[in-house]
């Protein structure tokens, strides 16, 4: 059997309908696209027509999308400037945040701009929503920055009620939605938020692009400074193969949403049952063995205590099957994750996040949890 990728939430394999959409852009129409001439308009009007359909997807207009060099450059975009365009003086989070949330906002914190809160979690690791309303009556001029889907054990976030409080209390509302764009419908036209994010690379596009959704009444100042391109929202030449890439990966990934989800999640069932069927002691790490609070690609897996425990990836990567201990940033060094910490996971259980895609199959899970059992059982 090949090599065996379980590691999607970090990236996804690049659809061959994709690459065949960014061709066209490497090999003949290179113009760049502030370019007044025929060479540059052929191109602005490719970035233009992907804007189309990224926002018609989204159920949004195009001036809504702005793109970006992928999820971190986004999140950091909506909280450096909603924090300082709404003069906003306290932020609420939670500690299973990705980095490029949690690290923006403590830098903010530690210069002073802005007092963090964090939201309480049960004990699955799901946000408290009493304690997230008790912090907004507290505190006025807020942000709340809190994730659709958890890139680690999966867990979702009620994006309605969180919207809703949000609205009600007067705080605005950014959510990385980096895990769920493609795999989730948003409808912004009903969402109540005001910042959602998009990174290409994890749903079958290229890396190194994303956008951001800015809703139309918030007027926020770029992050990078330049030009004129992206309505003056982003200074630099455009990735244009990217953005287009990513259109058409959106495109495709719309397109065949409820067929992969049901392959998808029945992927996962199977190695949810498969897995306490072949392995005594098996448990899951946050609400990840919940198929209808997690996120169907993800499965973080806590594997009975063994000496071997710290060999548990190295061993999988051997057997020819890629999967990780956490983010992709933590995967590869020993650094532990910060999201299992928060939910005080007992590090001498070795954790594994097995994370799926269109492209896996129920031999490669048959053959994953039967390797497992051999590590397990030695
Ligand atoms: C939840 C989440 N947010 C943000 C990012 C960062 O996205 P990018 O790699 O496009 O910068 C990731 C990627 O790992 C992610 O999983």
């Amino acid at each position: 059997m090949n090599r065996i990728y379980l590691d999607n939430a970090a990236t996804t394999p690049i659809d061959r309908a994709v690459i065949d959409a960014m061709l066209p852009l490497m090999e003949t129409n290179f113009g760049n696209p502030s370019s007044i001439h025929g060479h540059g308009r052929e191109v602005r009007s490719a970035i233009e027509r992907a804007r189309k359909t990224i926002a018609g997807l989204l159920n949004t207009s195009p001036a809504e999308i702005t793109f970006t060099s992928g999820g971190t450059e986004a999140d950091n975009m909506a909280i450096v400037r909603s924090i300082e365009k709404f003069e906003i003086t306290h932020a609420i989070t939670s500690r299973l945040e990705h980095h490029a949330v949690l690290h923006t906002l403590e830098y903010l914190a530690g210069k002073g701009k802005i007092k963090l809160s964090f939201v309480a979690l049960d004990e699955k690791g799901h946000i408290d929503l009493t304690h997230l309303e008790e912090l907004l009556r507290d505190n006025p001029k807020t942000l709340v920055s809190l994730m659709h889907g958890n890139n680690e054990i999966g867990n979702l976030l009620n994006m309605d009620k969180v919207g809703q409080l949000c609205e009600d209390y007067g705080a605005i509302f950014h959510s990385d939605t980096v895990q769920t764009m493609g795999h989730y419908r948003h409808d912004l036209q009903q969402l109540k938020v005001d910042f959602l994010v998009g990174a290409a690379h994890k749903f079958h596009g290229p890396k190194g692009v994303g956008f951001l959704y800015i809703n139309a009444k918030n007027k926020i100042q770029p992050l990078i400074h330049g030009g004129s391109q992206e309505r003056n929202m982003r200074g630099g030449t455009e990735n244009v193969y990217g953005v287009v890439g990513m259109a058409k990966a959106l495109e495709i990934a719309y397109a065949g949403m409820d067929e992969h989800r049901k392959h998808v999640e029945g992927l996962k069932e199977r190695m949810i049952t498969k897995l306490r069927q072949n392995i005594e002691g098996i448990e899951f790490n946050g609400d990840s063995d919940n198929l209808e609070k997690s996120l169907y690609t993800v499965l973080n897996v806590s594997f009975p205590r063994s000496d071997e425990g710290d060999m548990f990836l190295f061993n999988l990567d051997i057997n020819k099957i890629s999967a990780s201990g956490g983010s992709a940033c933590t995967s590869g060094t020993d650094i532990g994750s910060h999201v299992l910490s928060a939910l005080n996971v007992s590090p001498e259980r070795p954790s594994v996040r097995f994370s799926f895609s269109k492209y896996n199959t129920t031999e490669e899970i048959d053959f994953v949890v039967e390797k497992l059992s051999e590590l397990v059982t030695g």
